[in-house]
């Protein structure tokens, strides 16, 4: 059965940007209620050990520079089929291949600089939400 939250960071690039009002108007005008929120920023090893799934990756050192560069929002969300209808909702990685009116299409400036993450599975959504938030922060 499909679970009902997802995490999700509003990257430094939409931060910079002045997004994160259009971007969380659109994630709840969508049906996601807000469990957690917090404004952070990510250190090098945060970064590091979040992503380390991707550690063999080419543009690994790049996605960590990025990642720890300035502030993100991060956020738990709960909706029915949580993780399924997040990636719909802000589209492909790689913004030119999104669809329109997804927030990566809307707010995205490149593959490397792509406005929001979104978890991929049930399992990795409990385990970064876990990661940013204590079980007192998640209501
Ligand atoms: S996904 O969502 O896991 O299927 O996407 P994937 O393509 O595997 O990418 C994993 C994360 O790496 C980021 N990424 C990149 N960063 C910098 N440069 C390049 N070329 C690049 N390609 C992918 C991508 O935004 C994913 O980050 P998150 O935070 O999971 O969205």
């Amino acid at each position: 059965m499909a679970g009902n939250r997802t995490f999700t960071m509003i990257k430094p690039d939409a931060v910079e940007n002045g997004h994160i009002g259009a971007i969380l108007e659109q994630i709840t005008a969508s049906g996601f209620r807000i469990v957690a929120m917090k404004l952070t920023q990510m250190t090098t090893r945060d970064a590091e050990e979040f992503y380390s799934v991707h550690k063999e990756r080419p543009f690994f050192g790049e996605l960590v520079e990025f990642m720890t560069r300035g502030p993100i929002v991060a956020a738990i969300l709960e909706k029915d089929n949580a993780v399924e209808d997040f990636r719909t909702l802000i589209g492909a990685t790689n913004p030119e291949e999104a669809a329109e009116g997804t927030i990566r299409k809307k707010f995205a400036t490149s593959i490397g600089e792509n406005a929001v993450h979104g978890s991929d599975s049930d399992e990795n959504a409990k385990i970064e939400g876990d990661f940013h938030f204590a079980g007192r922060e998640q209501f």
